[in-house]
C-alpha cells in the first residue's frame, strides 16, 4: 500500500515529482505489480500520429496480479458479492479464491472453443459474476473482450459483431431487470442472423425457453464440466490489446476504444486506491454495468487488483422499491458506494422517506462518475446518504482515458460540490479556447485536453487507427481534445462543463446525435431529422428530435410512438428520444448544414433570443418550430 496518498500535501508532493518525473513516476507505482519480465522502458510516445506505448517489452498476465499474486493473503477473502435483482433471492459471494477457480475453468471452456490469444469475444450479459469471470478468463487466455451493454438492441450488438470480427459470443438466457425479464439470447439469435459466429456460450441465469443451435451454442455449465480448476496464465505483452470498448462519439458509428494491459492494469489500481482512499477489509459497490468502461475500470478490475471485496447488483434503483440501494447499502454494510447523478437526482425525487430504516452508518466514501453533478443533488447526496461525514468524490474521466483523471482524493481534497477539483498525479491538463490557444493562469473556461500521455489512455480505435487520430488528437496540436467543456477556478480547481460536441448524455450515457438521428431516419415516413440534448431534470440531458416527415401523416402520436419504438429497436431503448417535434423544415445555413445552437436553443425553451438567424437558407423555418413548439 506504499503508493496510497494520504494528505493533501502528499498529494502536492507526489503530483509535483510525477509531472517533473513521469517515467520515474510511474515505474515506481508499476514495480509495486508482477511482471514475468520487467519492462525495457517506460514510455515512448507522440501524439501526431498518435503512438503511446507503457511499459515496453514488459510480460505480464493481468489476472496474476489479481490472483497469484494475492492468493496466500487474499483467498479467503470475499472478491465478488452479488445481488439479485430480487430482494428474495439469496445472495452469492465469491471469495478471491472461488473467483480464480471460476476463472480458471472458464480459461480452459474458452480454449476448449478454439479461443486463444488475440482472439474478439463478444461478452452480452446480464449482471451477474459470471459476467466478470468472462473477462477475467479472457485476460488470461489472451482473447480481447468486448463487452456490450445488455440493452442495446440486436442491431447495435450486430454491429459491433462485425466490427471486431468476434469469434465468440458469451450471453445468457435472459435477463432480470425489475418487473421485467429481457430475452438476451433471443436477441443474439437475431443478431446472428446478420453475422455470424463460430460460439456462443450460454449461461443460464432465468431458465426461460430459448432455442440453441447445434454446433454452435453450448450452455456454459455444460463447457466448465470437468476443467480443472487451476490454469496457466498466457504471457501477454504490456502493449497487447486487453479489451475494446464501444463508444459513441459526434459522427458515424461507435468506434471501438482499444485499452491494453499494462498501462490498464496500473492505472486502475492506482486510481481506485487513492480516489476511494481503499483500506482492506472495505466493501465497495459501484452501480454501473458491466457493459460501461465504469464497470471495466471500477467495478471489476481496479477493485479486484487492489484486492477489495465488490459488489455487483443485478437490479434497477427502484425495484421492487424506491429505497432498494439503501437496504443493499445495509445488508451488505457497504463502505464506499459509487453510482451516477442520474441515481442520485431519480431517488431524490422519492424524498427521504426510501431511506429510512436503512442503517447507512457504514458508509464512508460517495461517489459520482458519468455526468456533472448538479449542487442540489451533489448537496441532498452529502446530507442524506452519507449524513454529511462522507467526502463526495466528483470523478471526471472517459471511455478513453480507462480510468478517473481529474477527482478529489476522499477525505484529502477538500471538495466543492459540482467540481471534480484536482487531476490526479501523472494527468497534465490544459484548457485551450477554440482556436488552440492555451489559456493559462485560474479563472478561465474552454475546452478540456490532456498535453502528455497517462498509462491507461486510449491506444487506437479498432479497426482503424485514423479515426483515432482524427477524433482525439487532430483538433489541438500535440494534444488529446476530450470534447469537454470545463472551467479553472480562482482556487484552480477543475468544473466539467458538458460535452462541447455534438454527444449528448443521457443518464450518464453517452449518446451521438448523428447516430441516434440515422435511427430515426430508418422509419418509412421520415425524411430529414435533427438531434439535440436538452437540460432534463433526471436524467442530466434528454434527446429532443425535430423531424420532417412526408405529407402523408394522419396520425402525429402514433407516427411519434412508431419512430421512438424504431430508435429502440435500432439503438436500444435507452436512445428513445424524450420529445419528438414534428417540423415543416430545419434551419439549415446556405451551404446545407444544420444551425444546431438554434434548435438547441428551442429544445431549451428560449423561445425568445435566437441570435444571428441571417446566415439561414430559410429564416422563417425557425418561427414555424417555434410556434410548433408552442
Ligand atoms: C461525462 C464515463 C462531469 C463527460 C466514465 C465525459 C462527466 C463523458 C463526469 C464520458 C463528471 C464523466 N463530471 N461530466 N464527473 N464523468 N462525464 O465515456 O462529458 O461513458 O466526456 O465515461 O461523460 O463518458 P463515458
Amino acid at each position: 500500500m506504499s503508493d496510497r496518498l494520504h494528505t493533501l500535501s502528499g498529494y502536492l508532493y507526489e503530483y509535483q515529482k510525477s509531472i517533473a518525473q513521469p517515467e520515474e513516476f510511474w515505474a515506481r507505482i508499476a514495480d509495486s505489480f508482477y511482471w514475468r519480465k520487467r519492462w525495457d522502458k517506460v514510455l515512448q510516445w507522440n501524439f501526431e500520429e498518435p503512438d503511446v506505448r507503457w511499459f515496453l517489452n514488459g510480460k505480464l498476465n493481468l489476472t496474476e496480479n489479481i490472483f497469484e499474486k494475492n492468493l496466500y493473503t487474499l483467498g479467503e477473502r470475499p472478491a465478488i458479492i452479488w445481488e439479485p435483482n430480487e430482494p428474495t433471492e439469496p445472495s452469492r459471494t465469491l471469495t478471491y479464491r472461488q473467483l480464480f477457480e471460476e476463472v480458471c475453468r472458464f480459461s480452459h471452456a474458452l480454449q476448449s472453443k478454439g479461443i486463444g490469444k488475440g482472439d474478439r469475444v463478444i461478452i452480452y450479459m446480464p449482471m451477474v459474476p459470471e459476467a466478470a469471470v468472462a473477462m477475467l478468463a479472457c485476460a488470461r487466455i489472451g482473447a480481447i473482450h468486448s463487452v456490450v451493454f445488455a440493452g442495446f438492441s440486436s442491431t447495435s450488438l450486430a454491429d459491433r459483431i462485425l466490427d471486431c470480427k468476434a469469434k465468440a459470443i458469451v450471453t445468457a438466457d435472459g435477463n432480470y431487470r425489475g418487473n421485467k425479464q429481457v430475452p438476451v439470447k433471443a436477441i443474439v439469435d437475431e443478431a446472428l442472423e446478420k453475422t455470424s459466429v463460430e460460439t456462443v456460450i450460454v449461461y443460464r441465469r432465468t431458465g426461460q425457453e430459448i432455442s440453441m443451435v447445434s454446433g454452435r451454442d453450448c450452455w456454459w455449465h455444460d463447457l466448465i464440466q470437468g476443467k480443472p480448476s487451476a490454469h496457466k496464465a498466457e504471457e501477454m505483452d504490456s502493449e497487447d490489446m486487453l479489451f475494446i470498448l464501444y463508444t459513441s462519439g459526434s459522427t458515424g458509428k461507435p468506434k471501438g476504444v482499444v485499452h491494453t494491459t499494462g498501462g490498464y492494469m496500473v492505472y486502475t489500481k492506482y486510481s481506485f486506491e487513492n480516489v476511494f482512499q481503499y483500506t482492506p477489509g472495505d466493501v465497495y459497490w459501484c452501480t454501473a454495468d458491466i457493459g460501461w468502461v465504469t464497470g471495466h475500470s471500477y467495478m471489476v478490475y481496479g477493485p479486484l487488483l487492489a484486492g477489495a471485496t465488490t459488489l455487483l447488483f443485478e437490479g434497477i434503483p427502484t425495484y421492487p422499491h424506491a429505497g432498494r440501494f439503501w437496504e443493499i447499502i445495509d445488508k451488505h454494510k457497504v463502505n464506499i458506494f459509487y453510482t451516477a447523478p442520474t441515481a442520485i437526482r431519480a431517488l431524490q425525487a422519492f424524498g427521504t422517506g426510501p431511506i429510512e430504516g436503512h442503517d447507512l452508518s457504514s458508509l464512508k466514501v460517495l461517489g459520482s462518475v458519468g455526468e456533472p453533478i448538479n449542487e442540489e443533488a451533489w448537496h441532498w447526496y452529502h446530507t442524506h446518504i452519507g449524513k454529511g461525514k462522507c467526502p463526495i468524490v466528483d470523478t471526471w474521466w472517459q471511455t478513453e482515458t480507462g480510468g478517473i483523471l481529474i477527482s478529489p482524493l476522499a477525505g484529502i481534497t477538500p471538495t466543492k460540490p459540482a467540481y471534480a477539483t484536482l487531476p490526479l498525479p501523472g494527468i497534465q491538463l490544459c484548457i485551450v479556447d477554440a482556436k488552440g490557444k492555451e489559456l493559462t493562469g485560474n479563472s478561465v473556461e474552454g475546452n478540456l485536453c490532456i498535453t502528455f500521455p497517462w498509462p491507461s489512455m486510449i491506444r487506437t480505435t479498432y479497426g482503424d487507427h485514423e479515426r483515432c487520430r482524427q477524433t482525439y488528437f487532430s483538433t489541438y496540436k500535440n494534444k488529446y481534445f476530450t470534447g469537454d467543456g470545463v472551467k479553472r477556478d480562482h482556487d484552480g480547481y477543475y468544473r466539467i462543463l458538458g460535452r462541447v460536441d455534438d454527444v449528448i448524455n443521457v443518464s450518464g450515457h453517452r449518446m451521438g446525435t448523428a447516430e441516434v438521428e440515422n435511427a430515426i431516419n430508418e422509419h418509412p415516413k421520415v425524411i430529414e431529422s435533427a438531434v439535440v440534448g436538452y437540460p432534463h431534470e433526471i436524467k442530466g440531458q434528454g434527446i429532443y428530435a425535430f423531424v420532417i416527415c412526408d405529407q402523408s401523416t394522419p396520425n402525429e402520436s402514433s407516427l411519434v410512438q412508431e419512430i421512438k419504438e424504431t430508435v429502440a429497436s435500432i439503438i436500444g431503448p435507452i436512445a428513445k428520444p424524450d420529445k419528438i417535434q414534428l417540423v415543416p423544415g430545419l434551419p439549415k445555413t446556405r451551404s446545407g448544414k444544420i444551425m444546431r445552437r438554434i434548435l438547441r436553443k428551442i429544445a431549451e425553451g428560449s423561445l425568445d433570443a435566437m441570435g444571428d438567424t441571417s446566415t439561414l437558407l430559410d429564416p422563417e423555418v425557425v418561427g414555424k418550430i417555434i410556434d410548433g413548439r408552442k
